[in-house]
Protein backbone atom coordinates (compact mmCIF):
# COMPACT_ATOMS: atom_id res chain seq x y z
CA UNK A 1 0.00 0.00 0.00
CA UNK A 2 0.81 3.49 -0.68
CA UNK A 3 2.50 5.14 2.24
CA UNK A 4 2.93 9.01 0.15
CA UNK A 5 2.61 11.90 3.12
CA UNK A 6 -0.77 13.85 2.51
CA UNK A 7 1.30 16.45 0.20
CA UNK A 8 2.94 14.18 -1.95
CA UNK A 9 -0.48 12.67 -2.69
CA UNK A 10 -1.60 16.68 -3.61
CA UNK A 11 1.50 17.17 -5.41
CA UNK A 12 0.84 13.70 -7.55
CA UNK A 13 -2.88 14.83 -8.05
CA UNK A 14 -2.00 18.51 -8.86
CA UNK A 15 -0.14 16.90 -12.17
CA UNK A 16 -3.44 16.22 -13.70
CA UNK A 17 -6.56 18.16 -11.86
CA UNK A 18 -6.29 21.51 -11.61
CA UNK A 19 -7.48 23.53 -8.42
CA UNK A 20 -10.28 21.99 -6.66
CA UNK A 21 -7.60 21.86 -3.43
CA UNK A 22 -9.59 21.05 -0.79
CA UNK A 23 -11.56 18.07 -2.61
CA UNK A 24 -7.42 17.04 -2.99
CA UNK A 25 -6.48 17.55 0.78
CA UNK A 26 -9.70 15.85 2.00
CA UNK A 27 -9.22 12.49 -0.27
CA UNK A 28 -5.14 12.73 0.43
CA UNK A 29 -5.95 12.91 4.47
CA UNK A 30 -8.46 9.80 3.80
CA UNK A 31 -5.87 7.77 2.24
CA UNK A 32 -2.98 8.59 4.09
CA UNK A 33 -5.32 7.97 7.76
CA UNK A 34 -5.52 4.63 5.78
CA UNK A 35 -2.04 3.87 6.31
CA UNK A 36 -1.62 5.32 9.86
CA UNK A 37 -4.49 3.27 10.54
CA UNK A 38 -2.34 0.34 10.06
CA UNK A 39 0.44 1.26 12.15
CA UNK A 40 -1.83 1.61 14.99
CA UNK A 41 -1.62 -1.17 17.52
CA UNK A 42 -3.96 -4.08 16.70
CA UNK A 43 -6.81 -3.49 19.55
CA UNK A 44 -7.29 0.14 18.89
CA UNK A 45 -6.79 -0.05 15.24
CA UNK A 46 -10.74 -2.13 14.85
CA UNK A 47 -11.79 0.76 16.19
CA UNK A 48 -10.92 3.37 13.59
CA UNK A 49 -13.35 3.49 10.79
CA UNK A 50 -12.61 5.35 8.09
CA UNK A 51 -14.15 8.91 7.32
CA UNK A 52 -16.09 8.35 4.36
CA UNK A 53 -16.22 11.56 1.83
CA UNK A 54 -19.33 13.39 -0.13
CA UNK A 55 -17.57 15.04 -2.85
CA UNK A 56 -20.01 17.75 -4.25
CA UNK A 57 -20.07 19.86 -7.05
CA UNK A 58 -21.52 20.82 -10.59
CA UNK A 59 -21.35 18.21 -13.53
CA UNK A 60 -17.33 17.93 -15.31
CA UNK A 61 -15.35 19.89 -12.19
CA UNK A 62 -12.89 17.14 -11.91
CA UNK A 63 -14.89 14.48 -9.00
CA UNK A 64 -14.75 11.76 -10.59
CA UNK A 65 -11.21 12.19 -12.33
CA UNK A 66 -9.93 12.98 -8.62
CA UNK A 67 -11.05 9.44 -7.70
CA UNK A 68 -9.79 7.85 -10.65
CA UNK A 69 -6.26 8.98 -10.10
CA UNK A 70 -6.46 8.54 -6.37
CA UNK A 71 -6.47 4.77 -7.88
CA UNK A 72 -3.49 4.87 -9.39
CA UNK A 73 -1.89 6.56 -6.32
CA UNK A 74 -3.03 4.27 -4.27
CA UNK A 75 -1.97 0.77 -4.90
CA UNK A 76 -4.96 0.14 -3.32
CA UNK A 77 -8.09 -1.67 -4.25
CA UNK A 78 -10.10 0.38 -5.84
CA UNK A 79 -13.87 0.06 -7.91
CA UNK A 80 -16.05 2.64 -9.29
CA UNK A 81 -19.67 2.31 -9.38
CA UNK A 82 -22.48 4.30 -10.02
CA UNK A 83 -24.89 4.48 -7.59
CA UNK A 84 -27.90 4.82 -10.18
CA UNK A 85 -26.87 1.10 -11.43
CA UNK A 86 -28.39 -0.59 -8.04
CA UNK A 87 -31.69 -1.72 -7.07
CA UNK A 88 -33.42 -2.30 -3.82
CA UNK A 89 -32.80 -6.13 -2.76
CA UNK A 90 -35.98 -8.12 -4.19
CA UNK A 91 -36.30 -6.31 -7.14
CA UNK A 92 -34.40 -7.43 -10.39
CA UNK A 93 -31.33 -5.62 -10.93
CA UNK A 94 -27.62 -5.14 -9.11
CA UNK A 95 -28.30 -5.28 -5.46
CA UNK A 96 -25.68 -2.94 -3.96
CA UNK A 97 -23.24 -6.15 -2.17
CA UNK A 98 -22.33 -6.91 -5.40
CA UNK A 99 -20.06 -3.92 -5.14
CA UNK A 100 -18.22 -5.66 -2.54
CA UNK A 101 -18.04 -8.90 -5.06
CA UNK A 102 -16.78 -6.70 -7.89
CA UNK A 103 -14.01 -4.73 -5.37
CA UNK A 104 -12.67 -8.33 -4.32
CA UNK A 105 -12.95 -9.81 -8.55
CA UNK A 106 -10.85 -6.66 -9.74
CA UNK A 107 -8.18 -7.31 -6.45
CA UNK A 108 -8.31 -11.19 -7.15
CA UNK A 109 -7.44 -10.47 -10.89
CA UNK A 110 -4.97 -8.15 -9.91
CA UNK A 111 -3.13 -10.46 -7.54
CA UNK A 112 -3.23 -13.24 -9.97
CA UNK A 113 -1.71 -11.63 -12.44
CA UNK A 114 1.21 -10.01 -10.42
CA UNK A 115 1.52 -13.75 -8.55
CA UNK A 116 1.92 -14.83 -12.40
CA UNK A 117 4.48 -13.00 -13.03
CA UNK A 118 6.60 -14.02 -10.35
CA UNK A 119 6.48 -17.84 -11.76
CA UNK A 120 6.57 -16.58 -15.17
CA UNK A 121 10.59 -17.78 -15.62
CA UNK A 122 9.70 -21.09 -13.46
CA UNK A 123 6.63 -21.43 -15.91
CA UNK A 124 8.82 -20.84 -19.15
CA UNK A 125 11.39 -23.24 -18.04
CA UNK A 126 8.95 -26.19 -17.83
CA UNK A 127 6.75 -25.14 -20.55
CA UNK A 128 10.28 -25.57 -22.86
CA UNK A 129 10.97 -29.08 -21.29
CA UNK A 130 6.82 -29.45 -21.91
CA UNK A 131 7.67 -28.27 -25.72
CA UNK A 132 10.92 -30.63 -25.94
CA UNK A 133 8.85 -33.45 -24.85
CA UNK A 134 6.56 -32.51 -27.78
CA UNK A 135 9.36 -32.30 -30.30
CA UNK A 136 11.44 -35.11 -29.43
CA UNK A 137 9.52 -38.58 -30.31
CA UNK A 138 9.47 -41.44 -27.97
CA UNK A 139 12.14 -43.59 -30.13
CA UNK A 140 14.98 -42.98 -31.67
CA UNK A 141 13.40 -44.34 -35.47
CA UNK A 142 11.05 -41.31 -35.58
CA UNK A 143 13.45 -38.89 -35.55
CA UNK A 144 13.47 -36.50 -38.64
CA UNK A 145 16.22 -34.86 -39.20
CA UNK A 146 16.42 -32.46 -41.34
CA UNK A 147 19.39 -32.32 -43.72
CA UNK A 148 21.30 -29.48 -41.90
CA UNK A 149 20.82 -31.89 -38.88
CA UNK A 150 22.01 -34.99 -40.33
CA UNK A 151 25.85 -34.60 -38.94
CA UNK A 152 25.22 -34.10 -35.34
CA UNK A 153 22.77 -36.78 -35.39
CA UNK A 154 25.24 -39.42 -37.24
CA UNK A 155 27.13 -38.52 -34.47
CA UNK A 156 25.14 -39.25 -31.61
CA UNK A 157 24.21 -42.72 -33.39
CA UNK A 158 27.31 -43.70 -32.70
CA UNK A 159 27.88 -43.50 -29.16
CA UNK A 160 26.90 -46.45 -27.26
CA UNK A 161 24.86 -44.38 -24.32
CA UNK A 162 20.68 -44.56 -25.78
CA UNK A 163 19.95 -42.33 -22.74
CA UNK A 164 22.66 -40.05 -22.92
CA UNK A 165 22.04 -39.54 -26.85
CA UNK A 166 18.54 -39.06 -26.21
CA UNK A 167 19.21 -36.44 -23.52
CA UNK A 168 22.22 -34.89 -25.68
CA UNK A 169 19.51 -34.75 -28.56
CA UNK A 170 17.48 -33.05 -25.88
CA UNK A 171 20.03 -30.49 -25.35
CA UNK A 172 20.57 -29.73 -28.94
CA UNK A 173 16.72 -29.24 -29.83
CA UNK A 174 16.51 -26.94 -26.01
CA UNK A 175 19.34 -24.98 -28.37
CA UNK A 176 17.98 -24.65 -31.27
CA UNK A 177 14.70 -23.41 -29.25
CA UNK A 178 16.09 -20.87 -27.34
CA UNK A 179 17.38 -19.66 -30.41
CA UNK A 180 14.78 -19.79 -32.67
CA UNK A 181 15.25 -22.29 -35.18
CA UNK A 182 12.31 -23.93 -34.63
CA UNK A 183 10.12 -20.79 -35.14
CA UNK A 184 8.73 -22.12 -38.46
CA UNK A 185 8.06 -25.51 -37.65
CA UNK A 186 4.52 -27.00 -35.69
CA UNK A 187 3.72 -28.48 -33.09
CA UNK A 188 -0.04 -30.95 -31.80
CA UNK A 189 -1.03 -29.02 -28.88
CA UNK A 190 -4.11 -29.70 -26.94
CA UNK A 191 -5.64 -26.25 -26.58
CA UNK A 192 -8.02 -25.89 -23.84
CA UNK A 193 -11.09 -24.53 -25.16
CA UNK A 194 -12.82 -21.79 -23.17
CA UNK A 195 -16.04 -20.77 -25.17
CA UNK A 196 -18.69 -21.71 -23.55
CA UNK A 197 -21.66 -19.66 -25.47
CA UNK A 198 -24.59 -21.32 -23.24
CA UNK A 199 -22.80 -20.59 -20.07
CA UNK A 200 -21.92 -17.04 -20.81
CA UNK A 201 -25.36 -15.99 -21.40
CA UNK A 202 -26.41 -17.35 -17.45
CA UNK A 203 -23.75 -15.08 -16.20
CA UNK A 204 -24.93 -11.15 -15.19
CA UNK A 205 -28.38 -11.70 -15.09
CA UNK A 206 -29.17 -12.18 -11.29
CA UNK A 207 -28.12 -15.31 -10.36
CA UNK A 208 -24.91 -13.71 -9.61
CA UNK A 209 -26.45 -12.08 -6.77
CA UNK A 210 -25.74 -15.43 -5.28
CA UNK A 211 -22.11 -14.99 -5.64
CA UNK A 212 -22.07 -18.23 -7.69
CA UNK A 213 -19.88 -18.02 -10.88
CA UNK A 214 -21.55 -20.42 -13.24
CA UNK A 215 -18.81 -20.90 -15.22
CA UNK A 216 -16.39 -22.33 -12.35
CA UNK A 217 -19.45 -24.35 -11.27
CA UNK A 218 -20.15 -25.88 -14.68
CA UNK A 219 -16.38 -26.30 -15.71
CA UNK A 220 -15.96 -28.24 -13.06
CA UNK A 221 -18.99 -30.64 -14.54
CA UNK A 222 -17.96 -30.46 -17.76
CA UNK A 223 -15.68 -32.31 -19.47
CA UNK A 224 -12.64 -29.51 -20.24
CA UNK A 225 -12.76 -28.78 -23.58
CA UNK A 226 -9.99 -29.72 -25.40
CA UNK A 227 -9.01 -28.94 -28.48
CA UNK A 228 -5.89 -30.31 -30.85
CA UNK A 229 -4.31 -27.80 -32.79
CA UNK A 230 -1.48 -27.48 -34.73
CA UNK A 231 0.46 -24.43 -33.53
CA UNK A 232 3.70 -22.94 -34.21
CA UNK A 233 6.26 -23.09 -31.81
CA UNK A 234 6.38 -19.56 -30.72
CA UNK A 235 2.68 -19.16 -29.93
CA UNK A 236 2.95 -23.11 -28.90
CA UNK A 237 5.62 -21.67 -25.74
CA UNK A 238 3.55 -18.85 -25.12
CA UNK A 239 0.49 -21.08 -24.55
CA UNK A 240 2.18 -23.50 -22.37
CA UNK A 241 4.30 -20.86 -20.04
CA UNK A 242 0.64 -19.40 -19.50
CA UNK A 243 -0.51 -23.04 -18.71
CA UNK A 244 2.02 -23.54 -16.23
CA UNK A 245 2.47 -19.93 -15.04
CA UNK A 246 -1.62 -20.56 -14.22
CA UNK A 247 -0.96 -23.92 -12.52
CA UNK A 248 1.92 -22.36 -10.14
CA UNK A 249 -0.31 -19.63 -8.68
CA UNK A 250 -1.43 -20.86 -5.42
CA UNK A 251 -5.03 -19.56 -5.63
CA UNK A 252 -5.14 -19.95 -1.87
CA UNK A 253 -2.81 -17.31 -1.08
CA UNK A 254 -4.37 -15.34 -4.24
CA UNK A 255 -6.92 -14.66 -2.72
CA UNK A 256 -6.32 -14.81 0.89
CA UNK A 257 -4.26 -11.52 0.08
CA UNK A 258 -7.07 -9.91 -1.85
CA UNK A 259 -9.99 -10.45 0.88
CA UNK A 260 -7.24 -9.20 3.52
CA UNK A 261 -6.55 -6.14 1.09
CA UNK A 262 -9.95 -5.57 0.18
CA UNK A 263 -10.79 -5.45 4.37
CA UNK A 264 -7.76 -3.21 5.40
CA UNK A 265 -7.65 -0.71 2.19
CA UNK A 266 -10.25 -1.12 -0.46
CA UNK A 267 -11.71 2.12 -1.65
CA UNK A 268 -14.86 2.13 -3.21
CA UNK A 269 -16.41 5.15 -5.50
CA UNK A 270 -19.83 5.81 -5.02
CA UNK A 271 -20.33 7.98 -7.83
CA UNK A 272 -23.81 9.97 -8.76
CA UNK A 273 -25.48 9.42 -5.66
CA UNK A 274 -27.32 12.30 -5.64
CA UNK A 275 -29.33 10.11 -7.93
CA UNK A 276 -30.28 7.73 -5.10
CA UNK A 277 -30.94 10.73 -3.17
CA UNK A 278 -34.30 13.20 -2.44
CA UNK A 279 -38.05 12.28 -3.00
CA UNK A 280 -39.38 10.92 -6.10
CA UNK A 281 -41.34 13.86 -8.44
CA UNK A 282 -44.42 11.48 -8.67
CA UNK A 283 -43.39 9.20 -11.19
CA UNK A 284 -40.94 6.59 -11.55
CA UNK A 285 -40.57 3.63 -8.66
CA UNK A 286 -40.50 5.28 -5.52
CA UNK A 287 -39.29 1.82 -3.78
CA UNK A 288 -36.24 2.06 -5.27
CA UNK A 289 -34.51 5.20 -4.50
CA UNK A 290 -34.58 5.12 -0.94
CA UNK A 291 -34.38 0.99 -0.78
CA UNK A 292 -31.21 1.11 -2.05
CA UNK A 293 -30.04 3.69 0.64
CA UNK A 294 -31.26 1.44 2.76
CA UNK A 295 -29.52 -0.97 1.57
CA UNK A 296 -26.23 0.62 1.40
CA UNK A 297 -25.98 1.25 5.23
CA UNK A 298 -25.23 -2.00 6.67
CA UNK A 299 -22.82 -1.98 3.74
CA UNK A 300 -20.59 1.48 4.72
CA UNK A 301 -21.11 0.85 8.35
CA UNK A 302 -19.42 -2.29 8.08
CA UNK A 303 -21.05 -5.75 7.51
CA UNK A 304 -20.31 -9.44 6.11
CA UNK A 305 -20.84 -9.68 2.51
CA UNK A 306 -20.24 -13.23 1.12
CA UNK A 307 -18.82 -13.93 -2.01
CA UNK A 308 -17.98 -16.89 -4.18
CA UNK A 309 -14.17 -16.34 -2.45
CA UNK A 310 -15.25 -16.26 1.20
CA UNK A 311 -16.92 -13.32 3.12
CA UNK A 312 -15.67 -10.10 3.03
CA UNK A 313 -16.01 -7.80 6.33
CA UNK A 314 -16.50 -4.28 5.10
CA UNK A 315 -15.96 -2.39 8.09
CA UNK A 316 -12.61 -0.39 6.52
CA UNK A 317 -13.53 -0.08 3.43
CA UNK A 318 -13.08 3.57 2.89
CA UNK A 319 -15.89 4.80 0.68
CA UNK A 320 -15.63 8.14 -1.44
CA UNK A 321 -19.19 9.19 -3.06
CA UNK A 322 -19.58 11.78 -5.61
CA UNK A 323 -22.19 13.92 -6.76
CA UNK A 324 -23.86 16.80 -9.02
CA UNK A 325 -26.55 17.41 -6.32
CA UNK A 326 -28.56 19.99 -8.78
CA UNK A 327 -32.40 18.88 -7.86
CA UNK A 328 -31.24 17.93 -4.37
CA UNK A 329 -29.11 18.41 -1.07
CA UNK A 330 -27.26 15.65 0.41
CA UNK A 331 -29.56 16.53 3.53
CA UNK A 332 -31.78 14.92 1.16
CA UNK A 333 -30.02 11.41 1.65
CA UNK A 334 -31.47 9.29 4.88
CA UNK A 335 -30.48 10.47 7.62
CA UNK A 336 -28.52 7.15 8.87
CA UNK A 337 -26.80 7.36 5.20
CA UNK A 338 -26.10 11.40 5.98
CA UNK A 339 -24.21 10.61 9.42
CA UNK A 340 -21.75 7.67 7.71
CA UNK A 341 -20.34 10.37 4.93
CA UNK A 342 -19.03 12.66 7.52
CA UNK A 343 -16.78 14.59 5.17
CA UNK A 344 -18.46 17.08 2.98
CA UNK A 345 -16.10 18.39 0.36
CA UNK A 346 -17.13 20.94 -2.13
CA UNK A 347 -15.81 21.23 -5.49
CA UNK A 348 -15.60 24.72 -7.10
CA UNK A 349 -16.70 25.40 -10.39
CA UNK A 350 -14.42 26.06 -13.35
CA UNK A 351 -13.83 29.39 -14.78
CA UNK A 352 -11.88 30.84 -17.33
CA UNK A 353 -8.92 30.85 -15.60
CA UNK A 354 -8.84 27.30 -14.79
CA UNK A 355 -10.22 26.52 -18.24
CA UNK A 356 -6.44 28.20 -19.26
CA UNK A 357 -4.63 25.69 -17.15
CA UNK A 358 -6.68 22.57 -17.79
CA UNK A 359 -5.99 23.09 -21.51
CA UNK A 360 -2.22 23.35 -20.91
CA UNK A 361 -0.92 22.09 -18.04
CA UNK A 362 -2.05 18.56 -16.77
CA UNK A 363 0.38 16.01 -18.33
CA UNK A 364 -2.40 14.33 -20.20
CA UNK A 365 -3.99 18.13 -21.22
CA UNK A 366 -6.05 18.04 -24.40
CA UNK A 367 -3.55 20.71 -26.11
CA UNK A 368 -1.11 18.00 -25.99
CA UNK A 369 -3.60 15.18 -27.06
CA UNK A 370 -4.33 17.11 -29.80
CA UNK A 371 -0.88 17.98 -31.05
CA UNK A 372 -0.09 14.45 -30.84
CA UNK A 373 -3.35 13.07 -32.78
CA UNK A 374 -1.89 15.62 -35.88
CA UNK A 375 1.63 15.37 -35.54
CA UNK A 376 1.00 11.73 -36.41
CA UNK A 377 -0.03 13.24 -40.12
CA UNK A 378 3.31 15.12 -39.90
CA UNK A 379 2.10 18.25 -39.22
CA UNK A 380 3.33 20.10 -36.63
CA UNK A 381 0.38 22.42 -34.99
CA UNK A 382 1.05 25.49 -32.45
CA UNK A 383 -1.32 26.79 -30.05
CA UNK A 384 -0.45 30.86 -29.39
CA UNK A 385 -1.09 31.83 -25.41
CA UNK A 386 -3.76 34.10 -26.92
CA UNK A 387 -5.50 31.47 -28.58
CA UNK A 388 -5.31 29.60 -24.99
CA UNK A 389 -7.35 32.35 -23.68
CA UNK A 390 -9.68 32.68 -26.32
CA UNK A 391 -10.91 28.79 -26.34
CA UNK A 392 -10.86 29.29 -22.26
CA UNK A 393 -13.00 32.78 -22.83
CA UNK A 394 -15.29 31.08 -25.11
CA UNK A 395 -15.73 27.91 -23.08
CA UNK A 396 -16.81 30.63 -20.25
CA UNK A 397 -18.70 32.21 -21.91
CA UNK A 398 -20.84 29.22 -23.65
CA UNK A 399 -20.92 27.48 -20.08
CA UNK A 400 -23.04 30.66 -18.69
CA UNK A 401 -25.09 31.03 -21.77
CA UNK A 402 -26.51 27.68 -21.88
CA UNK A 403 -25.49 24.71 -19.17
CA UNK A 404 -22.70 24.78 -17.58
CA UNK A 405 -20.63 21.45 -18.44
CA UNK A 406 -17.46 22.41 -17.03
CA UNK A 407 -14.30 21.19 -18.45
CA UNK A 408 -16.18 19.01 -20.55
CA UNK A 409 -16.93 21.91 -22.44
CA UNK A 410 -13.06 21.92 -23.49
CA UNK A 411 -13.54 18.82 -25.10
CA UNK A 412 -16.49 20.03 -27.31
CA UNK A 413 -14.72 23.04 -27.87
CA UNK A 414 -11.69 21.79 -29.67
CA UNK A 415 -13.34 19.26 -31.52
CA UNK A 416 -15.22 22.15 -33.17
CA UNK A 417 -12.27 24.09 -33.58
CA UNK A 418 -9.94 21.61 -35.45
CA UNK A 419 -12.44 19.85 -36.87
CA UNK A 420 -10.80 20.95 -40.36
CA UNK A 421 -7.64 20.20 -39.43
CA UNK A 422 -8.49 16.99 -38.43
CA UNK A 423 -10.44 15.95 -41.44
CA UNK A 424 -7.73 17.49 -44.09
CA UNK A 425 -4.78 16.63 -42.31
CA UNK A 426 -3.88 13.63 -44.62
CA UNK A 427 -3.59 16.06 -47.81
CA UNK A 428 -2.20 19.04 -45.90
CA UNK A 429 0.34 20.83 -47.76
CA UNK A 430 1.43 22.70 -44.79
CA UNK A 431 3.35 21.11 -42.08
CA UNK A 432 3.19 23.97 -39.64
CA UNK A 433 0.24 25.06 -38.50
CA UNK A 434 -0.25 28.47 -36.02
CA UNK A 435 -3.04 28.51 -34.19
CA UNK A 436 -3.76 32.23 -32.59
CA UNK A 437 -6.55 34.19 -30.91
CA UNK A 438 -7.69 35.23 -34.24
CA UNK A 439 -8.11 31.88 -35.64
CA UNK A 440 -10.16 30.68 -32.65
CA UNK A 441 -12.74 33.69 -33.33
CA UNK A 442 -13.12 33.28 -36.18
CA UNK A 443 -14.38 29.86 -35.49
CA UNK A 444 -16.85 30.30 -33.06
CA UNK A 445 -17.61 33.86 -34.28
CA UNK A 446 -21.34 32.80 -35.68
CA UNK A 447 -21.68 30.47 -33.08
CA UNK A 448 -21.18 31.89 -30.01
CA UNK A 449 -23.34 34.39 -30.40
CA UNK A 450 -26.67 32.64 -31.51
CA UNK A 451 -27.12 30.42 -28.30
CA UNK A 452 -29.62 28.24 -29.79
CA UNK A 453 -26.57 27.38 -32.23
CA UNK A 454 -24.40 26.64 -30.07
CA UNK A 455 -26.26 24.65 -27.90
CA UNK A 456 -26.37 22.92 -30.85
CA UNK A 457 -22.51 22.57 -31.89
CA UNK A 458 -20.36 23.33 -28.63
N1 LIG B 1 -10.15 20.42 -12.33
C1 LIG B 1 -9.87 19.77 -13.45
N2 LIG B 1 -8.60 19.71 -13.90
C2 LIG B 1 -8.34 19.04 -15.04
N3 LIG B 1 -9.25 18.44 -15.81
C3 LIG B 1 -10.52 18.47 -15.43
C4 LIG B 1 -10.90 19.14 -14.23
N4 LIG B 1 -12.21 19.02 -14.10
C5 LIG B 1 -12.64 18.31 -15.13
N5 LIG B 1 -11.63 17.97 -15.95
C6 LIG B 1 -11.77 17.22 -17.19
O1 LIG B 1 -13.15 17.16 -17.54
C7 LIG B 1 -13.59 15.83 -17.75
C8 LIG B 1 -14.78 15.53 -16.89
O2 LIG B 1 -14.44 15.54 -15.51
P1 LIG B 1 -15.04 14.51 -14.47
O3 LIG B 1 -15.32 13.22 -15.14
O4 LIG B 1 -14.16 14.46 -13.30
O5 LIG B 1 -16.40 15.23 -14.11
P2 LIG B 1 -17.33 15.01 -12.86
O6 LIG B 1 -17.02 16.08 -11.88
O7 LIG B 1 -17.21 13.62 -12.37
O8 LIG B 1 -18.75 15.30 -13.49
P3 LIG B 1 -20.12 14.47 -13.37
O9 LIG B 1 -20.83 15.04 -12.19
O10 LIG B 1 -20.82 14.80 -14.65
O11 LIG B 1 -19.80 13.04 -13.24
C9 LIG B 1 -12.45 14.92 -17.43
O12 LIG B 1 -12.08 14.25 -18.60
C10 LIG B 1 -11.29 15.81 -17.00
O13 LIG B 1 -10.19 15.57 -17.81
MG1 LIG C 1 -18.40 11.90 -12.63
Amino acid sequence: MSNLKPAEIVKELDKYIISQDRAKRSVAIALRNRWRRRQVSEGLRDEIAPKNIILIGPTGVGKTEIARRLARLADSPFFKVEASKFTEVGYVGRDVESMVRDLLEVTVNILKSREQDTVKEKANLIAEERMLDLLLPKSQEDVTVKPEDTKEVQFEIVKEDKVQETSSTREKLRRMLRNGKLDTRYVDLDVSDRSMPVVEIFSNVGMEEMGINFKDMLGGLMPKGKKRRKVKVPEAMEILAQEEAQDLVDMDKVVKNAIEMVEQSGIIFLDEIDKIAGKDGGHGPDVSREGVQRDLLPIVEGSTVPTKYGSVRTNHILFIASGAFHMCKPSDLIPELQGRFPIRVELDSLSRKEFERILTEPKNALILQYKALIKTEGIDVVFNKDAITEIAKVAEDVNNSTENIGARRLHTLMECLLEDILFDAPDLQVKNIVIDGNYVNDKFKDIKDDEDLSRYIL
